[in-house]
């Protein structure tokens, strides 16, 4: 069964049960702050389960796009993927457990449907604890069905609980099922939802019983109501006996559009299994995964460019990750790639084909920025050279490699292969540790404004504290994010900040990140702090201090109009100013060297 029949099956299963099917909607949510991207299809819908009426009824149906990034440095092995697509169905104060759990189990068991032996099925249910009671009831529906005891799991609340990617909104306990492969147990207390492989796990029925608020406590809501979500990708893998989703025929087309743009007599993809060279296994795959997402994204009726902030942010990164891993094979440009990305999915997705010419041109132009960056890297090793090839040992020093990465962003993987091709190898050792003591130095130069209790709380201070802020986003608006804080110094009287650029600043960029900032101080803008994860807070555009360490909570600070239309997001310790209308004229004094590929500005609030 290819994905294509399983996603029809599926509707028409649950239309013939009485369901309406709905549209999927856009990767790039509406009115919800807390999510970057669409992360499952319950997220459009969020409203309707909170209470709204849906004006399609109480039974709904549909495939949703879906982006997930949390895993995106696994993406290569067998079964990460940053984009998928998701199969639901909703009960909107319909029915609840027993009704989904059986549709759920017919659809999977029946014949006519996916004809998944029931005795490969395993089956896991919330444990219970102080929010919310063990789930008897599901796990009885399971049993009537025929699901014995010995293939159900009780899990507690990080497995079986289904909160919304933000922190607060619909939730409640999960029963998730489970594909049995037939390995062996991992030991006596394998069960359904062990991660040792021999589970793999194929839908969720969520339990919607609660709105978790701001606050944290949970409110039953009025009316329950039921989530599923079934990953089109792995389903298939699954009912086709395949070992990685990358084998489907879900991503055929797309691997074969990679490797027909490789370097002519080089790796022959290997299905992860290679002998040759499981790494270019993995950078096929990495492309393959970051094309699709980021041809969803670019093709999505509310489509965003790259860009160094939130969603566009996390593009950016799909992009670049996926030129270089292209480098590796030889791969000029991936154009080609995210062609067979819009053929293969514009059936069900046919914004795809109506947005073909500007995926492609978009594409195209992050890949000539990101070849921009990369060549600056060149040009300055080039000039390098004929001093390192003096070298008896032809040996490269991890120091300029690290100069070369900090101050033109250009990966040390790149150093490293430009070095190979005259024949030398980079100090990697010294490398890793210039890089651990950069890492170092910046926690202690940000330690003052990083941890609250070392700063100044005096009025002037916390006023040049979020001027900081402020002159943080306004350089890298002008110069471009290379222009990272490096550290920043303030007393009552004045400000210090360090950041990394390659040479002076003109008067003329001086001006226009003085006027920017001056901007947002007459605008008046709010100033609002969230608490969230630090994975949360980059995935909502938040800038942290690069190889921080930081706690498994951070405050986030907001300067803009909205949580979703700011100016500056940052992870920081405060305090900050209520609003920017009290600060003063922001005026730079002194623009300098501080090190080598740091510059400094001396400012102050007039
Ligand atoms: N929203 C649930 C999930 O994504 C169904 O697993």
């Amino acid at each position: 069964m290819d994905s294509d029949e399983l996603r029809s099956k599926y509707i028409e299963f649950f239309t013939r049960h009485g369901h309406a099917q709905i549209e999927g909607k856009s990767l790039i949510p509406e009115n919800d702050p807390t999510v970057l991207f669409t992360t499952a299809g319950m997220h459009p819908l969020v409203p309707y389960l909170l209470g709204e009426p849906h004006p399609a009824g109480k039974r709904l149906v549909d495939y949703q796009k879906c982006i997930r990034t949390g895993d995106i440095d696994s993406v290569g092995d067998s079964s990460h993927l940053t984009f998928f697509e998701m199969l639901g169905n909703w009960s909107l104060g319909d029915y609840f457990k027993e009704g989904a759990i059986k549709m759920s189990f017919e659809f999977l068991s029946s014949p006519e449907w996916l004809g998944i032996p029931p005795e490969k099925l395993g089956i896991t249910v919330f444990a219970g604890d102080e929010n919310a009671p063990r789930d008897e009831e599901s796990a009885a529906v399971w049993k009537e069905l025929g699901i014995p005891e010995s293939r159900i799991s009780y899990r507690p609340k990080e497995d079986n609980w289904w909160g919304p990617a933000g922190s607060t909104g619909p939730c409640g306990p999960d029963s998730e099922m489970f594909y049995d492969i037939g390995k062996e147990p991992c030991g006596p207390d394998c069960g359904p939802g062990c991660a040792c492989g021999k589970w793999l796990e194929i839908w969720n029925d969520v339990f919607m019983q609660y709105n978790k608020t701001g606050a944290g406590t949970y409110e039953p809501l009025a009316r329950t109501c039921v989530d599923t979500g079934m990953g089109i990708e792995r389903t298939v893998t699954i009912l086709n006996g395949k070992k990685s989703v990358y084998d489907t025929e879900v991503f055929a087309p797309v691997i074969a559009a990679v490797t027909s743009i490789m370097k002519p007599g080089g790796h022959v993809y290997g299905g992860g299994e290679s002998e040759d060279s499981p790494d270019k296994d993995r950078s096929i795959r990495i492309i393959c995964d970051h094309v699709r997402s980021s041809t969803f994204v670019l093709g999505d009726p509310k489509a965003l460019s790259p860009s160094n902030v939130g969603a566009g942010y996390v593009l950016r990164r799909l992009i670049r990750r996926a030129v270089r891993h292209g480098r590796k094979l030889g791969i000029e440009s991936l154009v080609p790639v995210a062609q067979a990305v819009v053929d293969k999915f514009a059936g069900p997705y046919p914004e795809l084909a109506a947005n073909r010419a500007s995926i492609m041109e978009e594409l195209g132009r992050e890949e000539a920025r990101f070849l921009e960056t990369l060549q600056k890297g060149e040009h300055e090793f080039e000039k390098l050279l004929p001093n390192l090839l003096k070298d008896p040992k032809k040996l490269m020093s991890g120091r300029l490699a690290f100069k070369l990465y900090d101050t033109y962003g250009f990966p040390v993987e790149l150093t490293e292969e430009l070095a190979a091709e005259k024949g030398m190898t980079v100090n990697r050792a010294e490398f890793d540790e210039a890089f651990k003591k950069h890492q170092e130095l910046s926690r202690a130069q940000g330690g003052q404004v990083f941890k609250g209790g070392l700063v100044d709380q005096g009025e002037m201070a916390v006023k040049y504290h979020t001027a900081t802020h402020l002159l943080h986003k306004a350089l890298r608006m002008v110069l471009g994010d290379h222009a990272a804080q490096k550290g920043s110094n303030i007393t009552a009287e004045r400000m210090r900040f360090d950041f990394s650029h390659p040479a002076p600043m003109t008067a003329e960029e001086i001006k226009k990140v003085q006027d920017i900032v001056n901007e947002q101080i007459a605008a008046d803008l709010p100033v609002t702090m969230e608490m969230m994860s630090l994975d949360e807070a980059l995935a909502a555009g938040a800038t942290a201090l690069f190889g921080e360490k930081y706690e498994s909570q951070v405050k986030v600070y907001t300067v803009g109009k909205s949580p979703a239309d700011f100016f500056s997001k940052e992870v920081c310790g405060g305090p900050h100013v209520e609003r920017t209308g009290g600060m003063g004229r922001f005026r730079i004094q002194k623009e300098q060297s501080s090190s080598a590929g740091v510059r400094r500005i001396r400012a102050a609030l007039e």
